[in-house]
């Protein structure tokens, strides 16, 4: 998705615009401009494809000023093109915007502002904003730029970040969020401040933000905020204190973000875990969730929203609730829920589950479950999004920064903190002993040290991407709560390698898919030592009686599965129910390795973005 970043104060703005933008490239994009102002001129640079030609451009013909904004665009309404690129100049030269979302009505306003002689220089929806201030500005607003900016974004339809600049105000930045279409943060520094759509793009300068909400408008200078609403109340905001490192953001000794994050799970999932379980009283402790005995004890049932990756968390994470609280749930995209008129109540619980807590699908979802009296839970990563915002209650993945766009870390943290979750409320709903209790409580202890065997098999998965590499075709057959990880690791090799996969449950082979199996077809198979293994083990002899390359996933000491698979990747015992997350480390680690064997993109592949803000 887009970037955006912004800066006022006493250094050059143009560096520091470059830099952050750099921080947001996981985010995907095709082209990026920067604007300053000086001397009243508005000064413009943009290029199409990586950060680094913007870079060229600004070295061979450089541009410098105390205020300025920039921007990565990841095309909607235009080709990737210079004239495509953020940030957009009014006609008369008076204003420039960078911003993140899609006007939903840009034809009709478009047509309306030719109508009334604007001549527009480029394809895009944005360019409608910057017209419509210059509009505004010119008829009663002019010399005041939050008054022009929030006129004209009254016309707009759908979600918008936008970011204004006026060559005759150089001494003030006007920010506006409509909607989800990514974040705005405000990045408190000494007589200078910062904005951004994302907390990396600014961390290394300050960790004190402020984070627009839905229909605020932002007033900035270098020594002050003002924030208010669009119909123009004044209102206060809360300063957060953002705990990230950005030192931790770095590759360090790892090639990519992607093998980075998969190495760290040992340790984040440590930091998942840390603070949240009594082991004496084998209880969760998550006073973020706001829930009370009573509450838990009214809820009859629960909704998992989420996308991608974390949508095939949630579908592990129904096994923990329904075994631990006897509570249904039930998983839904969070791009299908708010169509289907949901069924939903004042004892329906709606968990969200979203690493960048920006994902437009599953926020419309919660929207939806607001709407209707749910009680509203997220499972979020990145602190301050919106999703954790509009919630009840949460629980923070503290997984730390994810920056290569297939989530690994994430993943598992998810997973552990709907363990949590299940312990929490079997706790409150009595539907636990204690012993019981402290049996799951000492079995999550044990978690991270498992993880972290379980990536020692990575020498073995190079030998074996080395010998997969070109297939086209792939199935990944899983069973029972390991049938989500055939699922996520099917995507893990889609998403960063190209190659088709799909992810299936076992026992529905036989209904059609078989037919797909012969001897250019690499079949993973998870089939660990658990109540499914006799069934997991005849999947494999149907697969191979039609020529398929069988690799199992297995449980540490089955000799056995080798007699019947080609290749084997051994997995440590895990207890039952935290399975899936020592299972999916090994998928994760072939489709990492099968992906640099074909020279993809590992970080930003193709058509991705960490955070999807649009529908
Ligand atoms: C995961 O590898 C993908 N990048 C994608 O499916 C992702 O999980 C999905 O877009 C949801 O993102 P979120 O967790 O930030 O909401």
């Amino acid at each position: 998705m887009c970037g955006i970043v912004g800066y006022i104060g006493k250094q050059d703005a143009t560096p520091i615009i470059i830099d952050g933008l750099g921080r947001l490239e996981y985010r995907g994009y095709d082209s990026a401009g920067v604007a300053v102002i000086k001397d009243s001129q508005i000064h413009l640079r943009r290029d199409v494809g990586k950060l680094s030609n913007l870079r060229q451009k600004v070295a061979l013909d450089p541009i410098s000023g105390s205020i300025g904004i920039g921007h990565t665009r990841w095309a909607t309404h235009g080709v990737p093109a210079e004239r495509n690129a953020h940030p957009h100049v009014s006609m008369d030269g008076e204003f420039v915007v960078v911003h993140n979302g899609i006007v939903e009505n840009y034809l009709e306003l478009k047509d309306e502002l030719i109508s009334e002689g604007i001549e527009f220089k480029s394809d895009t929806d944005t360019e409608v904003i910057v017209q419509l201030i210059e509009r505004f500005a010119h008829n009663g607003a002019r010399g005041n730029l939050t008054e022009a900016t929030r006129k004209a974004v009254q016309f707009l339809r759908g979600a918008h970040a936008i970011v204004v600049m006026n060559r005759e105000k150089p001494d003030e930045l006007v920010a506006v969020r409509i909607g989800n279409a990514g974040g705005v943060a405000i990045g408190l520094g000494e007589d200078e401040n910062y904005i951004a759509s994302d907390i990396p793009a600014i961390l290394e300068h300050t960790r004190r933000m402020i984070f627009l909400e839905s229909r605020q408008i932002a007033t900035i200078t270098a020594s002050s905020v003002h924030i208010q609403t669009l119909d123009g109340q004044p209102i206060s905001h809360e300063v957060h204190d953002i705990p990230y490192d950005p030192v931790s953001a770095a590759k360090g000794e790892f090639k990519h973000f992607m093998q980075k994050e998969i190495f760290e799970q040992a340790r984040s999932l440590t930091d998942t875990i840390r603070g949240r379980i009594d082991f004496e009283q084998g209880e969760a402790i998550l006073p973020d969730l706001n829930l009370t005995r009573e509450r838990a004890r009214a809820l009859d049932r629960m909704v998992t929203v989420a996308c991608g990756t974390s949508y095939y968390s949630g579908l592990v994470g129904k096994f923990f609730i329904e075994h631990m609280a006897r509570l249904n749930v039930e998983v839904d995209y969070g791009s299908e829920y708010r169509y289907r008129d949901p069924i939903i109540d004042e004892h329906t619980a709606v968990l969200a589950i979203t690493q960048s807590g920006e994902t437009v699908d599953t926020l419309a979802a919660m929207e939806e479950a607001r709407e209707k009296q749910a009680t509203l839970w997220s499972i979020v990563n990145a602190v301050g999004s919106q999703a954790m915002r509009v919630s009840d209650g949460y629980i923070t993945m503290n997984a730390g920064p994810e920056i290569g766009v297939a989530s690994t870390k994430a993943f598992t943290a998810s997973i552990v903190d709907q363990y949590l979750l299940a312990l929490h409320l079997g706790g409150l709903r009595g539907t636990l002993t204690t012993e019981q209790q402290r049996q799951y409580a000492h079995d999550l202890g044990l978690l991270p040290d498992l993880v972290g065997r379980a990536l020692e098999t990575e020498p073995q998965i190079k030998e074996l991407a080395a010998l997969l590499h070109h297939y086209t075709d792939f199935l990944y057959l899983g069973r029972g709560i390991n049938y989500p990880i055939a699922l996520e690791g099917a995507l893990k090799l889609k998403e960063i390698s190209y190659i088709h996969a799909e992810g299936y449950p076992a026992g529905e082979m036989k209904h059609g898919p078989i037919a797909l199996i012969d001897e250019q077809m690499p079949v993973l198979c998870i089939a660990l030592k658990d109540s499914l293994y006799e069934k997991m083990v005849s999947q494999i002899e149907q697969a191979k009686a039609r020529g398929g390359i069988v690799i199992a996933i297995a449980t540490e000491g089955d000799t056995f599965i080798a007699s019947k698979a080609d290749h084997v990747l051994y997995v440590p015992d895990t207890p039952h129910l935290l399975s899936p997350v020592v299972a999916v480390i090994p998928l994760q680690l072939l489709a990492y390795h099968v992906a640099l064997r074909r020279g993809a993109d590992v970080d930003q592949p193709r058509n991705l973005a960490k955070s999807v803000t649009v529908e």
